[in-house]
């Protein structure tokens, strides 16, 4: 597999560089350490000079750059502020340092990492937010003149050890990173690119990567009864997919992790029909799957010793004459009936089958599904943290430490059967809305009615897979690739050991 916008990523022992930006981390009171001392000895007056001109202290955000430094070889050093040393997160660093060089002419920049008494996986995620920072969506701009285009295209990170920071890049972030990207990709490309079969496709191709990947048609879907799924693709001239990724790195026999994802191509709302303004955004309502592709990319690229089963639900809401109306009973895998009143309450229509197929057939240790299930969670979390709902206490615990290992934030609410009463209906087993308040969590009650006793987790990335207002220079586009590198970690803490 070759990855799309791969910037060639080096690893280095400490010592100068010969050529393009040396990036050169300084903390604050003017600490300098490993190779910044020798471009320093070699540039001595000039550094000096230049320092105080700019009046660095090393502040965080402070920058001075050092043009045709005498003594070595690069093109020139760009001494970054790097804040108080125990607060130094390399890979942020990286990400905000890439972010401002992406344009600058020059083709490598080297960050300088070594000496600094960071640890090797610190030094690795260097490179993980130099990609993420450089990470663009231009398939479709047909004008972009070059220096409208990134110059930068090879990044070196220089380690005390280059064996080990090698190491820890190839076995877990490398690799990871690369899902992250390709799932930013999934949830960027308009949905007349990316709709339930030209996705599937897409996926089926990652069986170069090893895993075992398998497509069902809704003629397949049809006969196990997964009505809930079919009903919402009835209005859509494109046919509805699932798609089954297997990765077996763990014993023989182990009960697989499970991790399951909405994937809505595009999300009209149907019959129930969203408003024109906005809706473009629903490009997106396949964030959940996205992330799953994303995470079985990583565990498979680093060879994980885990089995793990990846699915996903592929479905284009349409409004037609053939769609779904409010009012529709349909009958779901399970056999639990499903009254549908709204046709925008979708996403959960497509994971009642999903989620049951899961369980019955893999008869997973545990589940977790990834959705952006509801607009009342933007509300609720903004933009920052992932909506967590399981019915589990260790699972929970779980992904809040692997929010925590990932820097892909989340936060618990709650479930109880006060709320799940909500769904109740004289018509059905159940219906799909459960009424304007607590949306989030009567989404995530509907979910739970899916699931049986099987440990399970609903992340509602309503708010965090796509993003159209940014700060974090890690996000460059709409798409994120949230929950690839929290998927990841909760697989690598629990299921690799
Ligand atoms: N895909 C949407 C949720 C969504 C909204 C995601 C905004 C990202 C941004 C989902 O299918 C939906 O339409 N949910 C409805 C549920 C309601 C009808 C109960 C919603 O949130 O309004
Ligand atoms: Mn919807
Ligand atoms: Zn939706």
């Amino acid at each position: 597999m070759t990855w799309r916008f791969a910037l060639k990523i080096t690893f280095t022992g400490g010592k100068p560089a010969t050529s393009g930006i040396a990036v050169l981390p300084v903390f604050e009171g003017n600490k300098s350490f490993g190779s910044v001392k020798d471009y320093i000895k070699a540039g001595g007056a000039q550094y000096k000079d230049a320092a105080s001109a700019a009046k660095f202290k090393g502040k965080s955000g402070q920058v001075f750059d050092v043009y045709a430094p005498k003594g070595v070889k690069t093109s020139r050093l760009h001494v970054v502020g790097a804040g108080k040393k125990d607060k130094f997160d390399a890979e942020m660093f990286a990400a905000k340092v890439t972010k401002s060089l992406l344009m600058s002419g020059e083709t490598a920049v080297t960050f300088h990492l070594d000496g600094l008494d960071i640890s090797a996986d610190d030094a690795a995620r260097a490179a993980v937010g130099a990609r993420l920072a450089a990470y663009r969506f231009d398939n479709y701009k047909t004008k972009l003149t070059k220096d409208k285009k990134p110059s930068l295209t090879t990044v070196r990170v220089t380690y005390d050890s280059a064996a080990k920071v090698k190491k820890a890049y190839d076995n877990f972030h490398g690799p990871v990173c690369d899902g992250v990207i390709y799932a930013r990709d999934l949830v960027n490309e308009p949905p007349n690119k990316i709709y339930p079969k030209s996705y599937a496709a897409r996926v089926k191709k990652l069986e170069s990567l090893g895993l075992k990947i398998e497509v069902l048609g809704e003629k397949k879907m049809k006969a196990l009864g997964m009505n809930a799924l079919i009903g919402v693709g009835l209005g859509s001239a494109r046919e509805s997919q699932m798609v089954v990724m297997r990765w077996n790195g763990g014993k023989k026999g182990a009960k697989p992790a499970a991790i399951i994802g909405k994937g809505v191509t595009f999300d009209t709302g149907g019959i129930s029909l969203k408003p024109g303004a906005g809706m473009w955004d629903m490009k997106g309502d396949m964030g959940g799957s996205a992330a799953v592709v994303g995470a079985m990319i990583g565990i498979a690229g680093r060879k994980a010793k885990a089995n793990v089963v990846g699915i996903i639900g592929l479905v284009e809401n349409m409004p037609d004459g053939k769609a779904q109306l409010p009012g529709d009973v349909v009958k779901s895998m399970s056999g639990q009936t499903i009254e549908v009143l709204n046709t925008d309450a979708e996403g959960r229509l497509v994971l009642a089958d999903a989620l049951h197929y899961a369980n019955t057939k893999y008869k997973p240790a545990a589940m977790i599904n990834l959705a952006t299930l509801t607009g009342a969670i933007i509300i609720s979390l903004g933009h920052e943290h992932a909506g967590v709902f399981s019915n589990d206490d260790a699972l929970a615990e779980q992904i809040a430490s692997a929010s925590e290992g990932s820097g892909e934030r989340s936060w618990r609410l709650p479930l109880l059967p006060e709320y799940d009463k909500l769904l109740n209906t004289p018509n059905a087993d159940m219906k799909n809305i459960g009424g304007r308040e607590a949306g989030s969590i009567t989404a995530a009650q509907f979910l739970k009615r899916f699931v049986g006793d099987t440990p399970w987790a609903h992340i509602d990335v309503a708010g965090t897979a796509m993003k159209n207002k940014r700060h974090d220079p890690r996000e460059t586009t709409f798409g994120t690739g949230y929950g690839v590198r929290l998927l990841n970690h909760w697989i690598a803490d629990n299921y690799e050991g």
